[in-house]
Formats: C-alpha cells, sequence, structure tokens
C-alpha cells in the first residue's frame, strides 16, 4: 500500500515534472509551418495566394450552407461540389494542414438535402463544417496574420546622425526619458530633466515616423494632438521651472493612458508573436 502510494506519488512528481519541462514545447504546438506557408505569401500585405484562397473557401462556404440550409437540391449539389473543389485546393496548399480539410461533412452534406433530412439535420452539419474553419482559425490564424500580414517590428528602424535605431530601442528609450523627467524633477535637477524631455520628444518624433513603416495613411490615435499637447505641458511646466511633481504626474499619466498602453495593447501581440517566432528559430 505504502509502495504503491509512492509510487503514484513519484508518478505525480514525474508527470508535473514533464508538464514543466514541455511547456515551452506546448507553446510550440501553435507553430505553423512556416516553410509550406512561404511562398504564399511572397509580395504585399495584400493578395496573398493563401489569403486569396482562403476568401474564396469564405465564399463558397456561405454559398453551399445556405443552399443546403434552404434545402435547395440544384443549388445545393452545384455549391457543394464547388466548395469540396476549392476545399481540396487549400488543403493541398499546406500539406501539414490537409487533415483539417476533411470533406467528409461536404458528403454527409449532400447526402441530407437528397434525402430531404430535416432542418435541425441540416443546421447540425453546417456548424460541423463551420466548427472546422473555426478551430483551425482560433489556433493558426493570428499566428498567419504576425507573420506575413503585419509589416516586421524588427525591420522597422529609423536613421539617424549615428547610426539606426530600432523600433525596439525608441521604445526603450521613450520608457527610459519619461521616468528620468520624473526622477530628475523629484531631486530638483531642473537642467537634467530638461535634457531627458528633450530626447523624450525627440524618440517621440522617431517613434511617429516609424508609424509610416506600416500604415499608409496617417492614424488617429496614440500620437494624436491630444497626447502631443500634454507632451508639450510637461515641457512648459520645466520651462517655468516648476520642481513640484505634482503638476507633473497627471500629464505622464495621460500620456502613458492615451498613448504607451493602448498602443501596445493594440501592436504588441504581434510584435511578440514575431519575436517568439525569430527567438524559436535561433
Ligand atoms: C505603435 C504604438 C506604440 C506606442 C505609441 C508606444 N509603444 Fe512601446 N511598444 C510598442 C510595441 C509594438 C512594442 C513591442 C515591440 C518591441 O519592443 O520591439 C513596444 C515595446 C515597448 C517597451 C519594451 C517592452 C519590453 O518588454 O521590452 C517599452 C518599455 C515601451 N514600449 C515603452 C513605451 C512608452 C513609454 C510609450 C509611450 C510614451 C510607448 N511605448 C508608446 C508599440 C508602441
Ligand atoms: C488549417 C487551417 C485552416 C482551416 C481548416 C480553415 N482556415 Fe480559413 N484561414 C486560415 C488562416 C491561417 C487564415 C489567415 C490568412 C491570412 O490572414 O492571410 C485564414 C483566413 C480565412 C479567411 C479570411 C479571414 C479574414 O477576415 O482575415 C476566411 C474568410 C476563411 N479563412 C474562411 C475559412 C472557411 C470558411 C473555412 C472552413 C470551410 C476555413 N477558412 C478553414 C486557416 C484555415
Ligand atoms: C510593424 C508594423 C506597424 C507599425 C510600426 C505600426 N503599426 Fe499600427 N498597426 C499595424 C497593423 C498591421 C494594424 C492592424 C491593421 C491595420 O489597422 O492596418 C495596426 C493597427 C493600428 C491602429 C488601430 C486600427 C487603425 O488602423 O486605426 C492604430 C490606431 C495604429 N495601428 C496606430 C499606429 C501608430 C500611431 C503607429 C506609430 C506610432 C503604428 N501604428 C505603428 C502595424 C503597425
Amino acid at each position: 500500500m505504502a509502495r504503491t502510494l509512492t509510487q503514484r506519488l513519484a508518478a505525480v512528481l514525474f508527470t508535473l515534472g514533464l508538464m514543466v519541462w514541455a511547456a515551452p514545447s506546448a507553446a510550440a504546438d501553435a507553430d505553423i509551418p512556416a516553410a509550406e506557408l512561404d511562398p504564399y505569401f511572397k509580395g504585399g500585405r495584400e493578395g496573398h495566394a493563401y489569403t486569396l484562397a482562403m476568401l474564396e473557401l469564405g465564399m463558397r462556404t456561405g454559398a453551399a450552407t445556405s443552399a443546403v440550409l434552404r434545402s435547395d437540391p440544384a443549388r445545393a449539389k452545384v455549391a457543394l461540389k464547388s466548395l469540396r473543389e476549392q476545399m481540396n485546393k487549400v488543403g493541398a496548399m499546406v500539406p501539414s494542414w490537409k487533415p483539417w480539410f476533411r470533406t467528409g461533412v461536404i458528403d454527409e452534406m449532400d447526402a441530407a438535402v437528397a434525402s430531404k433530412a430535416d432542418l435541425a439535420a441540416r443546421k447540425k452539419l453546417v456548424g460541423k463544417l463551420e466548427g472546422s474553419c473555426t478551430g483551425c482559425h482560433a489556433k493558426f490564424m493570428f499566428q498567419v496574420q504576425a507573420r506575413y500580414r503585419w509589416g516586421s517590428f524588427a525591420d522597422a528602424v529609423v536613421s539617424t546622425g549615428s547610426g539606426n535605431l530600432t523600433f525596439h530601442q525608441v521604445m526603450l528609450d521613450l520608457a527610459t526619458d519619461l521616468g528620468a523627467v520624473r526622477s530628475d524633477v523629484e531631486a530638483g535637477q531642473l537642467k537634467d530633466a530638461t535634457s531627458a524631455y528633450t530626447r523624450l520628444m525627440e524618440r517621440f518624433g522617431m517613434m511617429e515616423q516609424l508609424c509610416a513603416n506600416c500604415h499608409d495613411q496617417p492614424r488617429q490615435y496614440f500620437i494624436d494632438s491630444g497626447v502631443k499637447a500634454r507632451l508639450f505641458k510637461i515641457g512648459g511646466l520645466l520651462r517655468r521651472g516648476d520642481t513640484a511633481v505634482a503638476s507633473y504626474t497627471p500629464l505622464f499619466n495621460d500620456v502613458n493612458e492615451m498613448s504607451c498602453l493602448p498602443c501596445h495593447q493594440v501592436h504588441m501581440p504581434a510584435a511578440f508573436a514575431q519575436r517568439n517566432a525569430l527567438e524559436s528559430k535561433k
């Protein structure tokens, strides 16, 4: 008895150990078959072969499922045939993902329409088909978008007199300078605070240039006039020699809440997915 318990405990510990040890590769399970996908994502951010094939799959799915639900045998037959063709085509593009594109459910839909199965039964089949799409999308779609459709955060650089600054470095500097301005004001060192502020504004301007790396049109948020007004106010306080941190605090908070934090919520998932993909290649 004691022995089995010990054995079980050992087994549990062993399993836990494996789980901890296996954690990184569990994340890697959602890795995408990049070598197979790469050839379909050449060129710009739009109009990729795989994306277009998916959009077509979406259209044909819509056509087929609505014909099946309406129980229109003639249209359903044509639509299901054309859906099957597209599914086979998309499935063949990325061999590792072929098992996701099972056409069995299309056969079932064909049979259901032919045998005039009731609406509930047809709805169930439609749900099954749609579920197969969602399953893969939930697992892989974001990684594909982050890799191929976002533009590269690693390649986004600004050239300065003293060489290139990476996006990442611009970010680190922004955070450093914000912190420096506050602590210099706290210490009553307004001269240091002013030079930290000058670099902060310089970096903020560089960050603005980096948006154009990915956005063709100017964006409304995160670097808008509201944020800039806060930054200019900080400059005004420094010029007037205000040494009360409390005058600055709401302005620092606003900059964080209007610019840094929300922009991070939008862009960091993609940026860090790209970073992790690069790290796992090393
Ligand atoms: C374009 C929107 C955007 C804005 C605006 C923005 N950031 Fe970032 N920031 C990012 C992205 C994307 C990353 C992750 C990629 C990287 O670090 O290369 C990042 C990373 C960072 C990092 C590094 C985090 C880490 O864990 O290494 C810091 C620090 C940072 N930002 C500070 C700031 C501060 C401070 C502000 C506001 C003054 C700011 N950022 C404004 C997009 C933005
Ligand atoms: C094995 C994985 C996989 C399966 C299964 C799959 N897709 Fe996709 N689908 C993707 C990926 C990856 C993308 C993202 C492509 C991109 O952004 O370029 C995508 C994108 C799409 C898009 C474009 C979405 C958008 O707005 O960005 C549509 C529409 C679509 N799929 C429809 C379908 C339908 C309908 C099915 C089921 C019949 C299906 N997909 C099954 C992987 C899959
Ligand atoms: C490496 C590429 C990249 C960089 C650099 C980048 N963005 Fe984005 N950003 C995107 C993508 C991709 C999206 C989502 C799709 C879209 O809106 O185009 C997005 C979405 C957004 C959105 C939300 C949706 C919208 O389009 O309004 C805003 C706002 C935005 N970015 C602002 C900025 C600002 C401001 C900067 C510079 C400070 C910036 N971005 C830098 C790639 C980037």
